[in-house]
């Protein structure tokens, strides 16, 4: 039966760039994905940016710059180091979007009526020079238990002692360094405590949630009566404003899970399907949740009482991960072992961190270990000595000459892991992705041990034996594709590779039943290279200097009271030069008749590729919403990757007279700035917009 899965990732903060302890995650949920996909069940899996909250806002006020802008650029950043470690989302959006201001606005409608919400007053610390509450992380002092200097606002790093922001002595707001004074406001709850009975069976059912999570939870919360949820923050706070209490807006982790229901709507949107037939209780759609342990009340408490109040499908599962380790320990900054994913592609492959966290990760809850020897080992030792050994010593042999008409007689080799492929299955539909790996690994070992014993390489010096080396190789070939087939959710590129080699897509688990016979096979070129542990070197001192030079740029927060925030921007950085309007002069005058000629349009590109052929240009394919979409070749290629365009918002001349290039029909103009070349930038319109907007 074809089951219609939702999949969700935590939505990263919009205010820092993708790590490797983030990537855990992604990557998890990455293979669950492929895996469903290549079984043949309906999957989508989507994820956004989480943009509200103080610190965007600090953040925003620190660079002078709006809150958009830096949620856009950022999200910009996601989406390529999602790219880069072949993370492939069905929909990537940002809370920070009409569709999820709507859902909010449902959501909060059946609260209020299903009478959950009160108000209460709230003493809180206040900052008066920037102007801004303060969350319990932009507050220091010293420890009211211990006495202990520098320590956050709601526990000591040093005692342990857990207190409330205002207990801390000598407080110092990290924003401005000013004494925070206590100020009280009224804020919203949800009296969650009306849920107890919903809440205590969903999570203690035994089907949605690990057995330690809700052992956790009965521990933890629900023994006693639930405490009120405080979902609303006064101004000034970078959010949407909640429609029944101006001046007063949602709480962070209020719209952040609406997230997954607004990003399912943009691509129901652009593919014409209906939310409810993901999200209304009546929907039969599964929903899948990936988190890490330390955000399981939010998702296993708030956001399924949400969903339950406002009639809306539930999670069929929560699946929660542990923390990454680098050697044993938390990551740390100093010793380079904090890596973005960026600095971490800039001297590996993705496949060796995506086939690593997959060996390690289990059903538990357990931390996993990044342990960079062995790291390096089991990249070279497993896919690069095992399973691509396979290709290497046999397709050679065979390049440019078809597979064995009929599959040999391998002694029930491939018959045999063709067997597993059930078992194989299993491990990863209960995200047991270490069993998996080992059960493909043990796959592999078998399969060299029959080109150890057949020796390909020394048939082939006798030209009586050539149908003997074309049987040989079709079967190392085979076991080869067979053990790649297991492995694509976790390694699709390799996937990729196999299919050109062998002329044959692999797009289902049952590709690894059958043996290819009569197909081409194209001339080998290399799948992987070994890893060196001096790459790792390279990319943890590459860290190290990251972080060194962030802390010393780190700059004092300017007060954002009295003055607007663009001010706090020396002026002397806008003294911009005037070479650009000089190299390009102004055009002669329009007339607004003119301008109007020209139908701009926002539109988002939803696919982007290399053009064979065309040094210069990238083909796009931009969607106006709708359905409506336009083929465009544009002249970017030396300035932006494919893989970096999926998804971005760009403007367009949607009433250009088509053109018919060597390439195909041209039909539009994608707008960018710059001189050419590696000089292009294209136009971005501001968070809010959406495809089909004309820009005026
Ligand atoms: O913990 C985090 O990184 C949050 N940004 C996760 C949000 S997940 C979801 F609920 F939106
Ligand atoms: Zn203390």
């Amino acid at each position: 039966m074809t089951r219609q899965i939702l999949v969700t990732s935590a939505l990263p903060y919009a205010n820092g760039h993708i790590h490797i302890g983030h990537l855990v995650e992604y990557i998890q949920t990455d293979i669950w994905v492929r895996f469903q996909k290549l079984r043949g069940h309906q999957c989508l899996y989507v994820c956004a940016d989480d943009t509200h909250g103080t610190a965007i806002m600090i953040r925003a006020r620190k660079e002078g710059r709006s809150e958009e802008a830096v949620i856009a650029d950022m999200r910009g950043a996601h989406v390529r180091d999602f790219g880069g470690f072949q993370i492939e989302f069905d929909n990537y959006g940002s809370t920070n979007s009409p569709e999820n201001q709507a859902l909010c606005n449902e959501i909060w409608a059946s609260i209020r009526k299903a009478g959950l919400v009160k108000e209460k007053d709230v003493a809180q610390l206040f900052d008066p020079v920037a102007g801004t509450f303060l969350a319990d992380r932009f507050v220091r002092g010293n420890c009211p238990k211990c006495g202990a200097e520098d320590q956050p606002g709601d526990n000591c790093s040093v005692c342990g002692a857990a207190y409330t922001p205002a207990d801390l002595k000598n407080p110092k707001s990290t924003l401005s360094g000013a004494v925070p004074e206590i100020r009280t406001a009224e804020h919203l709850f949800i009296e969650l405590e009306q849920l107890h009975d919903f809440l205590n069976e969903w999570t203690q059912d035994g089907s949605h949630l690990q057995p330690e999570i809700a052992n956790y939870l009965k521990g933890h919360f629900l023994g006693e009566p639930l405490r009120d949820w405080d979902v609303s923050r006064p101004a000034p706070y970078f959010g949407f404003e909640i429609p029944d209490k101006k001046g007063h807006y949602w709480y962070v982790w209020f719209d952040a899970p609406i997230g997954y229901m607004a990003s399912t709507h943009e691509w129901c949107k652009r593919n014409n399907q209906n939310l409810d037939d993901w999200w209304s209780s009546k929907s039969s759609a599964e929903i899948h949740h990936f988190i890490g342990k330390d955000i399981t009340y939010f998702h296993t408490l708030f956001w399924p009482g949400m969903l339950k109040t406002a009639g809306c499908n539930l999670p069929t599962k929560v699946h929660i991960h542990g923390f990454l380790t680098v050697s044993g320990e938390k990551m740390s900054k100093s010793k380079g072992t904090f890596v973005m994913g960026r600095t971490y592609l800039n001297h590996l492959p993705s496949a060796a961190l995506r086939y690593y966290y997959a060996s390690k990760l289990g059903t538990g809850l357990d931390d996993i270990d990044l342990n960079l020897d062995e790291f390096v080992s089991r990249f070279n030792s497993d896919l690069v000595g095992k399973v691509v050994n396979l290709a290497s010593r046999s397709a050679g042999f065979l390049a440019g000459q078809t597979l064995s008409d009929s599959y040999p007689d391998d002694g029930g080799l491939f018959a045999a892991a063709a067997e597993k492929g059930e078992l194989i299955a299993e491990h990863f539909e209960n995200c047991n992705y270490n069993a998996a790996t080992r059960e493909i690994m043990a796959l592999a070992d078998k399969a060299n041990k029959f080109v150890d014993d057949r020796q390909p390489w020394v048939i082939r010096k006798d030209p009586t034996k050539a149908g003997e080396l074309r049987d040989v190789c079709s079967i190392t070939l085979n076991l080869f594709r067979q053990i790649v087939t297991y492995l694509a959710p976790i390694l699709p590129s390799l996937a990729k590779q196999t299919e050109e080699l062998l002329n044959r897509p692999i797009t289902s688990w049952s590709d690894a039943q059958t043996p290819l016979t009569g197909t081409l096979v194209s001339p080998f070129t290399h799948l992987m290279k070994r890893i060196e542990t001096k790459q790792v070197e390279a990319m943890i001192e590459e860290s190290k200097e990251q972080m060194a030079s962030e802390q010393g740029a780190a700059e004092p927060v300017a007060p954002a009271a009295e003055t607007p925030a663009v001010s706090f921007h020396p002026a002397d950085s806008w003294k911009d030069a005037g070479d650009a309007l000089a190299n390009e002069p102004l055009t002669t005058e329009c007339t607004i008749d003119d301008f109007v000629k020209i139908d701009l349009r926002v539109a988002r590109i939803i696919e982007a590729s290399h053009v064979p052929s065309a040094n210069k240009l990238l083909q796009l394919t931009l969607s106006l919403g709708g359905g409506e979409t336009r083929n465009v070749f544009a002249g970017i290629k030396a300035a932006y990757k494919p893989e970096d365009l999926v998804g971005r918002l760009v403007i367009c001349v949607a009433n250009l007279k088509p053109r018919q290039m060597k390439f195909g029909l041209s039909q539009g103009m994608v707008c960018a700035s710059g001189s050419g070349g590696p000089e292009v930038f294209l136009l971005s319109p501001d968070t809010g917009s959406v495809p089909g907007q004309r820009v005026h």
